[in-house]
């Protein structure tokens, strides 16, 4: 691995996010989210599963924290829960709620890693959804609120911050084909919350920029995937524009003030609620922008799609993880290339990147999962190949620390570097955490004169 080609201070870290790990649903004055209301109907979730109990990291954080230190991450990207800071979406803040975020901080920085705090990953209050959540533009003004009251607190110490991740899944899943929270089935929810969303990320740069006393590193998270079409055929060539276009444009293109693409918006036939000034604050100068990257499409034509008139095809005979996911680590080099040609990112973070697989402990209770440790091996040297191919990518985020509540899929799919034994709570990690550690030291023990930082430009292949 030419660990060598990436910066000295790459940040090595592991993300999580708090509805997945944290449990204690109604401790401390944390009011309802859509995610426990989305758990309670119906078929929503595999096994009726819910994230009452999840990890338990509320009440094990310091497990979790020693797991971070063992495996010599620098860096370590978490979820604040707005329903535990604000109950209701507004209004004063739940101290006891942002007291637990105020500790971590506090024992993240003195184990030496450094937080990178995601204000959003999809735990709404169900108070605001109950107002129209995303769809309306107020949860857009709400979420600024709640993002300054966040770095009024922590914005002493906390430099690193994402807004909301992933607002493809919020706005095209959760809305659009509703299988995630809120479960909403309609095109005009979809767009209208694609558009608050992106809102609500503009305005909570300029909060936080506002509320934090330390210059405060600020961007969103979204999860690209490179599309390519199933034939040679111009119907097949057309499709993936609208996948690509529904997939990664609509949202590069908005945040770096290019405006929503015109084809899109002529396909998805929704007028977008758009404001004055709302592309400028959508647009709002960020510091970095974060990569989810999980896998490809593979598009065809299908005239038989609402709307869309695609659909994905899996790649035959391409290897899978648990998710069906197919493994193609090739995709995420491109995805950071193409982030830094075409739309002139400078600092990149590849904010996700993690498999999940069957995971079965051995007698003594050890997960061996050369798979994931595979896995994320190619991931990185694909992150290497882009950061040779000129692109700013100044860190690498595994998903995840834990094993833990897969949103729809529930508990069965594991994405851990350590194994969570759901009976008794208890952490082991897994191989692949011993090989991601491993990973870790060998950048750490680069001779110094051979770190990409020190090299000039023409010497770096
Ligand atoms: C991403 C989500 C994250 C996790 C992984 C597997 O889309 O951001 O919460 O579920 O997928």
């Amino acid at each position: 691995m030419r660990l060598h080609m990436l910066p000295r201070d790459f940040r090595w870290g592991v993300a999580t996010s708090a509805f997945q790990i944290e449990g204690a649903t109604s401790a401390d004055g944390r009011g309802p989210s859509i995610w426990d209301d989305f758990c309670r109907t119906p078929l929503a979730v595999s096994n009726a599963d819910d994230g009452k109990l999840a990890a338990d990291s509320y009440h094990r954080w310091h497990e979790d924290l020693d797991l971070l230190r063992y495996l010599q991450v620098t860096s370590y990207r978490f979820s604040i829960a707005w329903p535990r800071v604000q109950p209701t979406g507004r209004g004063a803040v739940n101290t006891a709620g942002l007291d637990h975020y105020d500790r971590m901080v506090d024992d993240t920085l003195a184990a030496g890693i450094t937080p990178l705090v995601t204000l959003y990953h999809w735990d709404l209050p169900s108070a605001l959804q109950a107002s129209g959540g995303w769809a309306s533009r107020d949860t857009a003004l709400r979420f600024a609120d709640y993002a300054g009251l966040v770095a009024d607190r922590l914005g002493d110490r906390v430099t690193d911050w994402c807004t909301i991740n992933e607002p493809l899944c919020c706005a095209w899943i959760g809305h659009l084909e509703g299988t995630m929270a809120p479960g909403c089935r309609d095109l005009r929810s979809a767009v209208h919350a694609s558009h608050h969303l992106l809102l609500g990320h503009g305005l909570a740069v300029r909060s936080v920029r506002a509320h934090a006393r330390q210059a405060a590193s600020l961007g969103i998270v979204l999860n690209l995937s490179p599309c390519e079409p199933a034939t040679a055929s111009d119907a097949d060539a057309r499709a993936v524009e609208r996948a690509d276009g529904h997939i990664n444009r609509w949202w590069l293109d908005a945040l770096h003030g290019r405006g929503y693409p015109s084809d899109m918006v002529a396909l998805y036939g929704i007028e977008v609620p758009i404001e004055d000034g709302d592309m400028n604050t959508i647009a709002e100068r960020c510091d970095f922008v974060g990569i989810n990257y999980y896998f490809r499409v593979r598009v065809v034509a299908d005239e038989t799609v609402a709307t869309l008139r695609f659909r994905q095809i899996p790649v035959e005979g391409a290897p899978v993880t648990a998710m069906g996911w197919e493994i193609y680590p090739s995709g995420l080099r491109d995805a950071l290339i193409r982030v830094t040609k075409e739309y002139g990112a400078t600092t990149l973070y590849v904010t996700e990147s993690g498999a999940a697989f069957d995971d079965e402990p051995d007698s003594g209770g050890f997960v061996h999962d050369p798979q994931r440790s595979e896995y994320l091996a190619r991931h990185v040297e694909a992150t290497i190949e882009a950061a040779e191919n000129g692109a700013p990518v100044r860190g690498y985020y595994c998903w995840s620390l834990l094993d833990n509540f897969e949103w729809a899929y529930g508990y069965r799919p594991r994405f851990g570097l350590s194994y969570v034994n759901y009976a008794t709570q208890h952490r082991t990690i897994k191989h692949s955490g011993l090989s991601f550690r491993d990973i870790i030291r060998q950048h750490r023990n680069v001779p110094t004169g051979e770190a990409a930082d020190q090299l000039d430009g023409t010497s770096r292949r």
